[in-house]
């Protein structure tokens, strides 16, 4: 099967936004995993004079773990996907998080300011070109800058690699056919068993020329199948590193 992508990637949110949520919400551990990736973000002091820039922010999942993770700080949600984000939009927000309606790669090309940390909670996996986006979200950090990648990487062993299948043919795609998204939740299948594996990752952001590069497990049935990607854009400031 080939991946969606682009216009018919967005297209297919857009039509699966309606039920994003409720899906989601029979996910153990969907929420907290985001809410735990967001974390090990590690903003000090709340967020407080931070810009964080959630990157992919669909019905604003990821954006309400990263305020949780991080108060005060000012949020700059984007998708690609005008359904998603209007189900986003439809929750209440805190003045300081805004969000706005730009693909990945325009906000990157886009010139903004740089950003104290990025967010992206399953967006790599879903884009055309990862390696040019990593590099473009790297300049878009200050340097030292934290991102944190919460994405569907299977571990590499063949245990995590069946578990995926397994959960995907009982549940994801049947659940996708009744709300009538059968292509996306296919895609998401596919997507996650064609995309790099958790160290393969780890080294996709490394050759885009972040450091410190960390990858942590989530909990839960999700365990070597989600991870946290941890990476900065060069070496945290002296005041970070003794604070
Ligand atoms: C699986 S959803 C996750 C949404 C949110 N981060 C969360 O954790 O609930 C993936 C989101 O990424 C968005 N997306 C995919 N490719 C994108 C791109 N190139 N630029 C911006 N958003 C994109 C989709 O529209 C979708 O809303």
């Amino acid at each position: 099967m080939s991946l969606l992508r682009d216009h018919d990637l967005a297209r297919a949110f857009d039509h699966a936004s309606h039920t994003y949520d409720s899906l989601t919400s029979l996910n153990p551990g969907h929420r907290g995993g985001l809410l735990r990736s967001a974390r090990r973000l590690r903003l000090p002091g709340d967020g407080a004079g931070l810009h964080v820039l959630d990157l992919g922010c669909g019905t604003g999942a990821s954006t309400a773990a990263l305020l949780r993770a991080a108060p005060q700080a000012r949020i700059t949600a984007v998708d690609a996907s005008a359904g998603m984000l209007r189900r986003a939009l439809a929750k209440p927000w805190p003045a300081r998080v805004s969000f706005l309606h730009l693909t990945a790669e325009e906000i990157t090309a886009a010139g903004e300011e740089p950003f104290d940390a990025v967010f992206a909670a399953y967006l790599f996996r879903n884009v055309t070109d990862p390696d040019t986006l990593l590099r473009s979200v790297r300049a878009l950090l200050r340097p030292g800058g934290r991102l944190a990648a919460h994405e569907y990487s299977l571990s590499g062993s063949r245990a995590h690699r069946a578990l995926w299948t397994a959960v995907c043919r009982g549940f994801v795609v049947p659940a996708g056919t009744l709300t009538g998204d059968r292509a996306l939740y296919r895609h998401l299948w596919h997507s996650v068993r064609d995309f790099d594996t958790a160290p393969a990752f780890a080294g996709r952001l490394a050759r885009a020329g972040f450091t410190g590069v960390r990858v942590a497990p989530v909990a839960g049935w999700q365990t070597g199948i989600v991870h946290t990607f941890l990476a900065r854009n060069g070496s945290p400031t002296p005041k970070e590193q003794n604070p």
